[in-house]
Order: structure tokens, then C-alpha cells, then sequence
């Protein structure tokens, strides 16, 4: 049997129950997502708003403003500028997750946690207050650079102090911090559009001051994780740390563990240049495959750009908008599915099914549309079944996601780490997952120009690549304490063998 079904059972077992501690550091670490998911769910919105089209790029209000029915509606918002407003953030995340990494591992994954804060809210006062494009973009940066900081150090964080029996479910709130985060945004864009001094896209970007604030503040009064305060020498305080984190005073096997882990830790000089020992591969291949497919999912262009999507295949500008909030509300409900099930069914299955159901609806959708529209893009009148059926299976595609690539694909590289490259490889996770955020965000509307509704068969078909990916290669990681996590490569049929035959090689 090909798939890689593995005895997650680590022989471990550390005493500690959920605490009530453990559970509000978790929570308010999450709130990092909340200025990741802001930023995801505001542009889409922002740049179907007249008003904001009109100040910055005139030129795509002209295009759209005189589109005549019988031009092709797959290309009304083909603009590599008004693209570049929502992608250059994740360019500049990207960059900002390589520096974080070093705070993170030297100082900290608090500090680096209230540095992303602190950016953020720069680049949302210069959002909000924005005359000129470079003003736009230069805010966008910065909001980049925080998000690169929160998505660094958060994922970690939790994943270290959670317990291991429920890392899954508190690692989920990060993405379900984001999904919240995307929805408010949603909301505010609907509610914002209505002003009628057309300034209300200057509240949606300047709003993003708000998760800022609570994230700096946040991190103000989070405790260090045990794992980098010993990672750091404090040693006494890792240990009280650890025992009101876990609520028990039975601490010590895993304290020693987490001094074990150091110790190696330590004797790797230079983590980004170990990564590319044989035995770290079946992690560096996590990092990057991971990020790379839970972009290939085609979910972002639903997350940006739901309303000029919907607005393409005919709907008002309010139903787009309100449709955006319909989709942005399903994602956040899902995600609870996710933290519910996480640590009970594991991660592969919601991997597995979540594939399955995202491929349906893409194909529903894809017919849906060359049905409507064909390759000329011509809409004709549209039923109101018609809309609603689209609507509706966007909805449980997004769903499928919720529960699966989005909240997995920070969780699962998280976990899967050895804390000598932890931070290195969280960083490639990151900044994988951000360039092809950029990507997808820059190219989405010449991808939709040119490929029609083939946009929705080219993801559906990676959904497939990604699926079979992950029943070969992933093995089940729930259940296994964050610093047994090596036995699960160990026994896995095709990546037991990197890991093993390298044990006796020298660290890089
Ligand atoms: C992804 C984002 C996505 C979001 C949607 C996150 O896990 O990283 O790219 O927009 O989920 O909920």
C-alpha cells in the first residue's frame, strides 16, 4: 500500500493539562493573525470601490467604467498596477521573515512579535491617510514587514507552549485569528463603500491599526516560550514558565527533553546551511511544499479578489461585496470545524477530504461559468439560481479550505521543526508561502483574462497533485510531543531512510 500510514506513537507522554494560562497565551498570540487575515480580506474590497480606483488609478475606473457588454468581462480588471497595491505587501513579508528569523532564535519570539506590530501600524497610519500611490505602496510595505514578523514568530510560539495533546486545536486559533481578521474586513468594506463622501476606503486601510494595537499590546504580556528562553540560557525561568504553563510541578522529563533539544540546538553554527543535510530534507521539503500548494489551492483569489470575481461574472457591485462577506463568513465558521477535529481525526484526513471537496467545487464552478460566459466572456442576463449556485459552491469550497490547507499549512510546518532549524525553517515556510501569495495576487487578473474559467480546472488540478502529495509523504504528526516529532520521519517508508542514514554524518 503506497500511502504512509504511521505509528505516531512516540512512547512519550508528558504529564500537563490544558491551563487557563496556556490558553489565553495562546489565544493572544493568535491575535497575530488578525493583522495577516486584516490585510487579506481589505485590498480585494478596496480596489472594487470607485472612489479609491478613481484617486489612485484612474486608468482601470476608465477601463471598467466604459466596458460595454459585449467586451470581454474576463479582462475589465487586467492591471499590473492596481495588482500591485495588493501584492507588494507580501513581497515585503517575505523579505521581513528571513530577518525575523534571527530575532526570533537570538531574542525571542515575543520581540519579534512586537516589532511585526509596531510596522504593521505605521503602514496602516500611511494607508489611511495615503494622497499619492507611493504613499499606498510604501504603507503596504510596511504592513508586509509585519505581517512577515507576526507569521515568523506566532505558528512557533504556540506550537512550543501549547500541550502536545492539543497543539493542533490552539495552533488552528492563529488561522482562526486570520479568518476573523478577513471577515471584520469584509464587513467594513461592505459598510465602508456606502460613504458618501467616497472616502471610506481611507477607513478600511486606516482600520488596520487596530489589530496592530492589539497584537503590540498582546505581546506586552506574553510569557517566553520555555523552548527559547533556555534556547537562550535562562534556564530557571524556563522551568517555572514551563510549570505554570502545564499546571503541574511533574515537569521534568520533558524540561529535560527541552534541554536536550537546546543542547543539540546549539551545536548547529549555522541552521540555514543545515537544512541542507540529508536528514533535515523531509523538513525542508514540508517548508516549501506545504506554502507552495496552500497557495495552489486557488484560495486567495477568492480571499483578494471575491468581489471583482464576482463583480466579472456579472453581479452588482453591493452583491459582490456582500458575496465576499457571505464567502469571508463561511471561511471563519469552517475554521472551527478544524479546531474541533484536528487532534481527534488528524491532520491527514482533513488534508485528504478537504482536497476532495475543494476539487468538486472548483470543477461546479468552472462548468458554472464556461456555461454562462464560454470563452467570450459575454454574460448575457444572469438567472438568479444561476448566481446562487456559484455563490454556494464557492462557499463550500472555502469550507473545504478552512478546514484543511489553511489552517494546516501554518500548523503542520510548526510542529514538524527540531528546534536547532526551527526558526531557519520557519522562516523558508514563510517566505514561500508569501511569494506565492505575491504571485498569485499579482497575476490573478491576466490569469483570469487569459484562461477564463480554465483558472478554476488549472488549481482544481493541483488540488489533485497536492492530495496525492500528502498521502504519500506526510505522515500523521497528531499526538506526538513538538520534540519527539523525529520518529515520525524515522518510520515513515520513504523518508525513514534520509533521516537515518545521515544519524551518523557530521552537522553541517
Ligand atoms: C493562508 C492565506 C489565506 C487564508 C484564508 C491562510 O492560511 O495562508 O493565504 O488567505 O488562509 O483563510
Amino acid at each position: 500500500m503506497p500511502g504512509a500510514i504511521i505509528n505516531n506513537g512516540s512512547g512519550k507522554n508528558y504529564p500537563g493539562k490544558l491551563t487557563f494560562r496556556v490558553f489565553i497565551t495562546c489565544i493572544t498570540a493568535a491575535f497575530g493573525g488578525l493583522i495577516f487575515g486584516y490585510d487579506l480580506g481589505i485590498s480585494g474590497g478596496v480596489t472594487s470601490m470607485d472612489p479609491f480606483l478613481k484617486k489612485f488609478f484612474p486608468n482601470v475606473y476608465e477601463k471598467e467604467a466604459n466596458i460595454k457588454p459585449s467586451d470581454n468581462q474576463y479582462c475589465k480588471f487586467d492591471s499590473q498596477t492596481l495588482t500591485l497595491f495588493t501584492s507588494s505587501l507580501y513581497l515585503a513579508a517575505l523579505v521581513a521573515s528571513l530577518a525575523a528569523s534571527i530575532i526570533t532564535r537570538l531574542f525571542g519570539r515575543r520581540l519579534t512579535m512586537i516589532t511585526g506590530g509596531v510596522l504593521f501600524l505605521a503602514g496602516a497610519a500611511l494607508n489611511g491617510f495615503a494622497q499619492e500611490v507611493w504613499m499606498l505602496i510604501v504603507g503596504r510595505m510596511l504592513l508586509g514587514f509585519g505581517i512577515g514578523c507576526a507569521n515568523q514568530s506566532v505558528p512557533i510560539y504556540v506550537s512550543e507552549v501549547a500541550p502536545y495533546k492539543y497543539r493542533g486545536a490552539l495552533n488552528n486559533m492563529f488561522q482562526l485569528a486570520i479568518t476573523i481578521g478577513i471577515f471584520v474586513a469584509n464587513i467594513l468594506n461592505y459598510f465602508f463603500d456606502k460613504m458618501k463622501n467616497g472616502e471610506g476606503w481611507r477607513y478600511s486601510l486606516g482600520f488596520a491599526s487596530v489589530p496592530a494595537i492589539m497584537i503590540i499590546i498582546g505581546a506586552i504580556f506574553l510569557p517566553d516560550s520555555p523552548n527559547s528562553l533556555i534556547e537562550r540560557g535562562q534556564n530557571d525561568k524556563a522551568k517555572e514558565e514551563l510549570i505554570k504553563i502545564r499546571g503541574t510541578t511533574d515537569v521534568d522529563e520533558e524540561f529535560q527533553d527541552l534541554v536536550l533539544a537546546s543542547d543539540i540546538s546549539k551545536s548547529v553554527k549555522h541552521p540555514w546551511m543545515s537544512l541542507l543535510n540529508r536528514k533535515y530534507r523531509p523538513q525542508l521539503t514540508m517548508a516549501i511544499a506545504i506554502p507552495f500548494f496552500q497557495q495552489l489551492t486557488g484560495m486567495n483569489v477568492i480571499t483578494f479578489y471575491a468581489p471583482v470575481l464576482f463583480k466579472t461574472i456579472g453581479f452588482s457591485g453591493t452583491a459582490s461585496l456582500m458575496s465576499a462577506l457571505i464567502t469571508g463568513g463561511c471561511n471563519m465558521l469552517a475554521t472551527f470545524v478544524s479546531i474541533a477535529t484536528v487532534d481527534k481525526f488528524g491532520r491527514r484526513t482533513l488534508f485528504l477530504e478537504g482536497g476532495i471537496q475543494m476539487f468538486i467545487c472548483q470543477i461546479v464552478v468552472a462548468i458554472a461559468i464556461a456555461l454562462k460566459f464560454g470563452v467570450d466572456g459575454d454574460p448575457g442576463i444572469l438567472p438568479k439560481w444561476y448566481a446562487i449556485v456559484v455563490v454556494l459552491c464557492i462557499c463550500v469550497y472555502v469550507m473545504g479550505f478552512a478546514w484543511s490547507w489553511g489552517p494546516l499549512g501554518w500548523l503542520v510546518p510548526s510542529e514538524i521543526f527540531p528546534l536547532e532549524v526551527r526558526s531557519a525553517a520557519q522562516s523558508i515556510n514563510v517566505s514561500v508561502n508569501m511569494i506565492c501569495t505575491f504571485v498569485i495576487a499579482q497575476i490573478f487578473t491576466t490569469m483570469l483574462c487569459h484562461m477564463k474559467f480554465g483558472l478554476f480546472i488549472f488549481f482544481a488540478f493541483f488540488v489533485i497533485v497536492m492530495s496525492t502529495f500528502i498521502y504519500k509523504f506526510l505522515p500523521e504528526t497528531k499526538g506526538v510531543p513538538i520534540e519527539e516529532m523525529s520518529t515520525v520521519w524515522e518510520k515513515h517508508p520513504y523518508w525513514g531512510k534520509f533521516v537515518k542514514d545521515d544519524d551518523a554524518k557530521e552537522e553541517v
